[in-house]
C-alpha cells in the first residue's frame, strides 16, 4: 500500500468520534450461531474495531490486524472502556504477513485482497471459521462508494473459495441497509 493511502485511512479515523459504527457487521451478527465462542480470532482490516469488539464480548481472545495506527488506537480505547482485551497490530497486508496463526476464526468485512484468501485459510486452525464479506458490482446501482476497484464481479466469490476451505453460507444478494454483498462463512476441512 502506498503511504498516501496509508494517510487516507490515518486522516479518516483521526476524524471519527469513538462512537463511529459501534455495531458488529449485521451479517456476522446474523451468523453468531455459526461461530465458536471462544479460542483465538483474527479481525482483518478491522478498522476501528466494531466486529473485534463484539466478538472479544462474546468470549474470544480477540486480534485486530489493520494499516491504520490510527484506526487501531481507536478500537483499543473503545476496548478498554467496554473492559475487553484486544490486541492490535499494524500491518500492511499488502506487503507484510498476516498476523500468525492458528486462528479459530477469522473475519473479513469491506476488505478486499483475493490473494489474502488462502493465506487465511492457511492459518486457521482445521475446523476454524472464516467469515467473509465484501459489495459486489451490482451494489454501483445505488451507490458511488466503494468504486469497481474495491468490488467482486457477480458471483466471484465462489470461485475465490480456497479448496481447503468448506462454505456453509455462501450467498450474494441486497443487505438489509442497502448495500449489494457477497458473503461467506466457511469451516477450514
Ligand atoms: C472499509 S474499512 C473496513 C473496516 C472494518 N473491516 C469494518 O468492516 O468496519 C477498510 C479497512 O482496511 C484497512 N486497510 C486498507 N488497506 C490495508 C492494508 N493494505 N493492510 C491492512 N489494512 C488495510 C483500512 O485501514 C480500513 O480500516
Amino acid at each position: 500500500m502506498s503511504r498516501a493511502d496509508r494517510e487516507k485511512w490515518d486522516a479518516r479515523y483521526a476524524g471519527a468520534d469513538e462512537g463511529m459504527a459501534a455495531a458488529p457487521s449485521l451479517f456476522l451478527a446474523r451468523v453468531a450461531d455459526l461461530l465458536p465462542r471462544s479460542g483465538r480470532a483474527l479481525d482483518v482490516a478491522g478498522g476501528a474495531g466494531r466486529n473485534a469488539l463484539w466478538l472479544a464480548s462474546r468470549g474470544l481472545e480477540v486480534t485486530i490486524a489493520d494499516v491504520s495506527q490510527v484506526g487501531l488506537d481507536l478500537a483499543a480505547s473503545r476496548a478498554a472502556r467496554a473492559g475487553l482485551a484486544l490486541r492490535t497490530v499494524c500491518v500492511d497486508l499488502d506487503d507484510e504477513p498476516l498476523p500468525a496463526g492458528p486462528w479459530d476464526l477469522v473475519v473479513d468485512t469491506l476488505y478486499l485482497s483475493r490473494p489474502l484468501l488462502p493465506v487465511i485459510a492457511a492459518a486457521l486452525r482445521p475446523g476454524g471459521v472464516l467469515v467473509f464479506l465484501q459489495p459486489t458490482v451490482t451494489n454501483l446501482e445505488r451507490h458511488d462508494k466503494p468504486p469497481r476497484g474495491f468490488l467482486l464481479e457477480t458471483g466471484e466469490l465462489a470461485s475465490l473459495v480456497p479448496p481447503d476451505l468448506e462454505p456453509i453460507v455462501l450467498e450474494e444478494s441486497w443487505s438489509e441497509d442497502g448495500h449489494h454483498e457477497a458473503r461467506l462463512v466457511a469451516r477450514r476441512r
